[in-house]
C-alpha cells in the first residue's frame, strides 16, 4: 500500500497575513487526519511563516522550485539548501508552468532534482502533455521521454525518494478534469517506465500524484483508482475549506 500524498501549489498567491490565516484554519481541519501526508507550497516569500504556522502539525512545507547550483551569483534563484534551511521539506520541480513561461527544460529538471535530493528535500517532479500532444497520439511517448530524462536519470536509491505527478497541461486551471480513467493510464505508463529503467519493486513503491483541477467534488472519483496516490491541488489549494474537504476524502 502506497501512501496518499496530498500537496497544495500555491503558485503566485498569498501574502504573509493571508498565509497565517490560511494555516488558522486549515489546520484545525486537518488535525485528525492520519491516512495521508499533507503538503503546502506558499511563494518563497511565504516559507518561513507557513513553516513556523505548520509547526508541531502534521503539515509538510515545500518549495514551488529549486535552482540546481547550492550557492553562487545566480541573482533570483534560490537554491535547494537554502530551502531545506528555512524548514521545507519537499520541492516541486518542472511545473507545466515553469516549462512553459521560463524555459524549463528535461535538462534542467534533472538537474534541479538531484540537487533537491542532495540537500535532504523530497522533490515532487511534475510530467504530463500538453493537449496538442494528447490529440496527436503522442501522450505515451511524451511521458516516457519526460520520465527517462529527469527521473530516469537518478540512481536506483535517489529515484526511491522522490514523487512524481503526472499533471496534463490542458487540464491545469482550466476546469477540465482529467477522468480516473485516463489519469490511470497515464500512470500506468510512467510505473511501466519505473518497471523498465529501475526495477518492478520501484515501480510499485513508487507515489504519482494526479494533478489538474482537482477539486472536493472530484476528488473522491480519482482517489478510487488505485494507480492514484494522491494529489497536487492548484487553484483549490487557496482556500482551506476546500483543501481540508480535498485531504479529508477518503
Ligand atoms: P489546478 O493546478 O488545480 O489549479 O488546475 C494544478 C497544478 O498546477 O498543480
Amino acid at each position: 500500500m502506497r501512501r496518499r500524498v496530498i500537496a497544495g501549489n500555491w503558485k503566485m498567491f498569498k501574502v504573509l497575513s493571508e498565509t497565517r490565516a490560511f494555516f488558522s484554519a486549515f489546520l484545525p481541519m486537518v488535525a485528525n487526519a492520519k491516512h495521508c501526508d499533507i503538503v503546502i507550497a506558499p511563494p518563497f516569500t511565504a516559507i518561513s511563516a507557513a513553516v513556523q504556522s505548520a509547526k508541531g502539525s502534521n503539515v509538510a512545507i515545500s518549495g514551488q522550485d529549486v535552482f540546481w547550483e547550492e550557492e553562487g551569483a545566480f541573482t533570483g534563484e534560490i537554491s535547494a539548501p537554502m530551502l531545506a534551511d528555512a524548514g521545507c521539506r519537499f520541492v516541486i520541480i518542472g511545473h507545466s508552468e515553469r516549462r512553459q513561461f521560463f524555459g524549463e527544460t528535461d535538462e534542467s529538471v534533472a538537474k534541479k532534482t538531484k540537487t533537491a535530493l542532495a540537500a535532504g528535500l523530497t522533490p515532487v517532479v511534475c510530467v504530463g502533455e500538453t493537449l496538442a500532444q494528447r490529440e496527436t497520439g503522442q501522450t505515451k511517448s511524451v511521458l516516457q521521454k519526460q520520465f527517462l530524462s529527469a527521473p530516469g536519470s537518478l540512481t536506483p536509491e535517489e529515484f526511491s525518494r522522490i514523487l512524481l505527478a503526472y499533471e496534463p497541461v490542458w487540464a491545469i486551471g482550466t476546469g477540465k478534469t482529467a477522468t480516473p480513467e485516463t489519469a490511470a493510464d497515464a500512470h500506468r505508463v510512467l510505473r511501466q517506465c519505473a518497471a523498465q529503467r529501475f526495477s518492478a519493486a520501484h515501480a510499485s513503491a513508487l507515489r504519482i500524484l494526479y494533478g489538474g483541477s482537482v477539486k472536493p467534488d472530484n476528488i473522491k472519483g480519482l482517489m478510487a483508482q488505485e494507480e492514484l496516490d494522491g494529489a497536487l491541488v492548484g487553484g483549490a489549494s487557496l482556500d482551506p475549506k476546500w483543501f481540508a474537504a480535498i485531504v479529508n476524502t477518503k
